[in-house]
């Protein structure tokens, strides 16, 4: 997944078919039942990729309810549509939703916080749109440290290539301070009412597969050498060795996040 956004249909259809079903579907239901999301609900799906959350979402609603998905990207939305002809589908920018106020029952939002640049100006449309006595339910991952696997391996790569390289290794743990998170809501007019932690499974071809996958999805491509990637890759093996079964290939490691849910004000 590039930081870019400038993603291309190929890339979008990559996502669908290879990133949902490794990573991000295990996510759907602890999103869902934590928002509380239920039959003859109106529903919009914030930054919903190629619309996992929302399609899930649309069996919960059932007919007598609705789902809308928003996202940036028109490559996405696409795919989105392909798979779901009948969903609502609309591009936007979380930080400025094309919907009226009130609009909905529940917003969700799952893995996408640490995308937008305002966090605070996107929590305040969320509950802007979000009718009184509704729910904003935002699904993040915790701090790199307090990652079981990722963390080792960031830790590894650290010592292979440096410091800043896992500054490079992506924005997926920014908001993994629960605190801070619910600063923000309060800044964006959203009480926070419950917070969710999880466990769940983020699943690559091999050590390898991940490896090339997290370093060739960041900056940190262009900045290791053949050599060092050869060292990361080895050492890889060691760090992962307690999350291995043996004579499988595939490597299936834990990722921790949680779902913060809050009432708009
Ligand atoms: C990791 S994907 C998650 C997609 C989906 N929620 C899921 O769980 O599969 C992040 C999504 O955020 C979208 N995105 C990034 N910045 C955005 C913004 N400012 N407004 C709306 N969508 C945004 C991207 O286009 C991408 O589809």
């Amino acid at each position: 997944m590039t930081e870019t956004f400038q993603i291309s249909p190929q890339q979008a259809a990559l996502y669908e078919e290879q990133f949902v079903p490794a990573l991000f579907t295990h996510w759907v239901e602890p999103t869902l039942m934590a928002a509380q999301v239920g039959p003859g609900q109106r529903v919009l799906d914030v930054a919903c990729g190629t619309g996992i959350v929302a399609r899930h979402a649309a069996e919960r609603v059932g007919p007598g309810g609705s789902v809308v998905g928003v996202d940036l990207n028109p490559a996405m939305l696409q795919v989105a549509a392909q798979v779901s002809p009948d969903l609502d589908w609309r591009q936007g920018d979380a930080a400025a939703l094309p919907l009226p106020d009130d609009d909905v029952d529940v917003t969700v939002c799952q893995s996408a916080l640490m995308f937008f640049p305002d966090v605070v100006a996107a929590l305040r449309e969320m509950g802007r749109v979000t009718r009184a006595g509704g729910r904003v339910a935002v699904q993040v991952f915790d701090l790199l440290d307090d990652q079981p696997a990722y963390g080792p391996w960031a830790a590894m790569v650290a010592r292979h290539a440096g410091p800043e390289a896992v500054r490079m290794l992506g924005t997926y743990w920014v908001h993994g301070d629960r605190d801070r998170l619910a600063a923000q809501f309060a800044r964006a007019g959203i009480t926070v009412t419950s917070v969710h932690d999880h466990e769940q499974p983020a699943t690559f071809t091999s050590v390898e597969g991940m490896v090339r996958t997290e370093v060739g999805s960041t900056p940190l491509a262009d900045r290791l050498s053949p050599a060092q990637l050869d060292r990361i890759i080895a050492d890889s093996a060691d760090v992962y060795r307690p999350f291995r079964t043996p004579g499988e290939t595939a490597l299936t490691i834990p990722l921790a996040g949680y779902v913060m849910v809050g009432e708009p004000t």
